[in-house]
């Protein structure tokens, strides 16, 4: 196979790359921020709350991704340019599957460990502070880590609109070199690089988590 377009085109990968890697770092930022509140949510007794926060999670796991972008980016009342469209929409839909996550997490702390807080005199919420939140982190952070990785891959569906990521720039690379399957290629390998090399990190990283509990 001719990857000879590359001497000419890389800088679309290199660019589309960073994109990326941008846009999945924000969309799980800005949805670590609303997966919190909604596990919160999910975990309080106020059944109001917690039908919102359940019910937006179902509908968010229930439908497509693609759905959810093209309703907001055509959907709304105001106009929104692709790019903030695009962090828009994985956030939301990310937000709800770091809810689960979260909470997820939190759920599998030992339930004697929040009898044994409270049985020597903390209150609910030093407890959750102290003892249970400290060792959800533990479950919680590898998880972060492959919802990061997912949504580098789902990303890529961002292209339908416009976002300048690297599935769309390999797109224009495919449209200017009339070459319809090798730049598909070169955005495979480099997906493949992110995702594999940021797997290794994250089995690294929580390898060191670990280290404390043996012992
Ligand atoms: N491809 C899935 C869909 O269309 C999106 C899954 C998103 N997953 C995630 N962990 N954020 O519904």
């Amino acid at each position: 196979m001719d990857f000879s377009f590359l001497s000419k085109y890389y800088m679309f990968f290199l660019i589309g790359v960073r994109n990326t890697i941008l846009l999945a770092a924000f969309s799980v930022f800005f949805g670590t921020i609303l997966g919190v509140f909604l596990a919160l949510m999910k975990i309080c007794k106020n059944k109001f709350l917690k039908s919102i926060a359940s019910a937006y999670i179902e509908f968010i796991r229930g439908t497509p991704l693609l759905v959810q972008l093209l309703i907001i980016y055509f959907g709304l009342p105001f106009n929104i340019p692709e790019i903030p469209a695009g962090v828009i929409a994985l956030s939301l839909n990310s937000g709800a599957y770091i809810a689960e996550i979260i909470r997820a997490g939190i759920e599998a702390v030992d339930y004697g460990q929040m009898e044994a807080a409270r049985s020597l005199g903390m209150p609910y919420s030093m407890a959750m502070k102290y003892i249970i939140i400290p060792q959800a982190f533990k479950n919680i952070l590898p998880a972060l880590g492959n919802e990061f990785i997912t949504i580098i891959k789902e990303s890529a569906i961002v292209s339908v609109i416009g976002v300048p990521e690297l599935m769309y720039n390999a797109d224009t690379v495919r449209g200017n070199t009339f070459r319809a399957f090798a730049p598909l290629i070169i955005a495979a390998m480099l997906y493949f690089v992110l995702t594999f090399t940021l797997s290794k990190v994250l089995r690294m990283a929580e390898r060191r988590l670990k280290a404390s509990d043996q012992g």
